[in-house]
């Protein structure tokens, strides 16, 4: 449960700073105008001039042959996974700190039926590849599944927007080819990746046969995702998409302020990665004995903040940032976000201003001196937390 700022909304000079994620990121200037004067068609009829425009476009930045445009990024995984795995005995291997294992639903398996086996996330998002190596089933056993993908996630969410390095893709895509696998990237935020390792997004995609990127995350579309491989994969994808309801008519609409996201929006994405940093290390400098972030790993618009779970849940945690108690001196609700009780997370996004983080740390500090006090009050002798 959060709260906006006391709970009763009784605090009239609070504001809120919203760091929970990036998908909540509302249309830019640009991108409603470009919705307004969008020149649309129906595109399940493939006549929607400015859908077929975001797909070449995304396409060629991508340096496939062909991109789909689709409702959002758990369908264009979900797609993914039906057109690679279309016999009933595949298999998918993934990570288990993956989204497309925690995130969606089991949708692999309760739409797609296809089963994942799973490899032991690293903190840096990747796995260990002999482990992959030793998971790849191939077609000589009666008793055992056949392996058809390899899904990597880039950046990784849950390992707190880590990109995955270039030298590791390349091996992920040699074992697989070794075996006739394909590989599928879970781009969701693989623009952040492309701005962190200062390459084009085709030197990224190029290690993997097929890609998919969301536009309504930190590059602010409304609604929308990338999905993109060879003409013949994204011939079958279109139909896949079809039955999964996912045929749209005039959604050029969407498309254009996807063009605008592509346009302008991936640029200035080192800005947030700037401010990710920025709160990372305020964090830290505030000397919490309780909250702790590994600085090496903030590398993008997601900071993970390691909570000591002996003392406070990191619930807890996120319930006081939310919270503006009639006599805080920090007149600031600071939202973020919390799924396992060791972490909260927090994320950045184009309207988070120089302001906005500034008012984050201080809350963030305010809160973090209140429950030193605390704790050091129950004992006087207090380790720093490790990350
Ligand atoms: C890594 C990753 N993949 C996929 C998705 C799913 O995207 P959507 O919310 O558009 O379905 C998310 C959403 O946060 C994500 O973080």
């Amino acid at each position: 449960m959060y709260w906006t700022v006391n709970g009763n909304g009784h605090i009239p000079d609070a504001i809120t700073v919203d760091l929970r994620t990036d998908t909540i990121s509302q249309p830019t200037q640009d991108m409603r105008d470009a919705m307004v004067n969008a020149v649309v068609g129906d595109d399940v009829y493939g006549e929607d001039p400015t859908v077929a425009e975001l797909e070449r476009r995304s396409a060629e930045m991508l340096g496939k042959e062909d991109a789909l445009f689709v409702v959002s990024g758990t369908m264009a995984n979900l797609i993914a996974i039906m057109v690679h795995c279309s016999r009933r005995d595949g298999e998918i291997i993934a990570g288990d700190n993956s989204h497309t294992f925690r995130f969606e639903q089991g949708g692999p398996s309760q739409i797609a039926g296809v089963q994942t086996a799973l490899l032991r996330n690293r903190e840096d998002g990747t796995f260990d590849l002999d482990e992959l190596r030793d998971k790849i089933r191939v077609d000589s056993d009666i008793h055992e599944p056949i392996t058809q993908l390899v899904i990597v996630e880039n950046t990784h969410n849950m390992c707190g927007g880590k990109v995955l390095p270039l030298e590791w893709l390349a091996q992920v895509q040699n074992i697989s080819r070794e075996y006739g696998i394909k590989v599928h990237m879970d781009g969701a935020r693989v623009m952040n990746a492309a701005v962190y390792q200062k390459v084009p997004v085709a030197e990224i995609a190029k290690y993997v046969d097929t890609i998919c990127f969301c536009l309504s995350k930190g590059l602010g579309a409304p609604v929308g995702s990338i999905l993109a491989g060879s003409k013949s994969f994204i011939a079958k994808a279109n139909r896949v998409r079809k039955v999964l309801g996912g045929g749209w008519r005039q959604a050029g609409f969407l498309a254009a302020a996807g063009l605008v996201a592509i346009d302008k929006m991936i640029n200035r994405l080192e800005v947030d990665h700037r401010h990710a940093l920025k709160i990372a290390t305020a964090i830290n400098e505030s000397g919490s004995k309780i909250c702790r972030v590994n600085l090496a790993t903030v590398q993008t618009n997601i900071v993970m903040i390691k909570v000591d779970r002996s003392k406070i849940s990191a619930r807890e945690i996120v319930e006081r940032l939310a919270t503006v108690l009639p006599q805080d001196s920090v007149r600031v609700s600071l939202r973020t976000s919390c799924r396992d009780p060791g972490f909260f997370r927090i994320v950045l996004y184009w309207e988070i201003t120089e302001e906005c983080v500034r008012a984050a740390i201080d809350k963030i500090s305010l809160v973090m001196k209140e429950l030193d006090e605390k704790f050091t009050k129950r004992s006087d002798k207090m380790d720093m937390i490790e990350c």
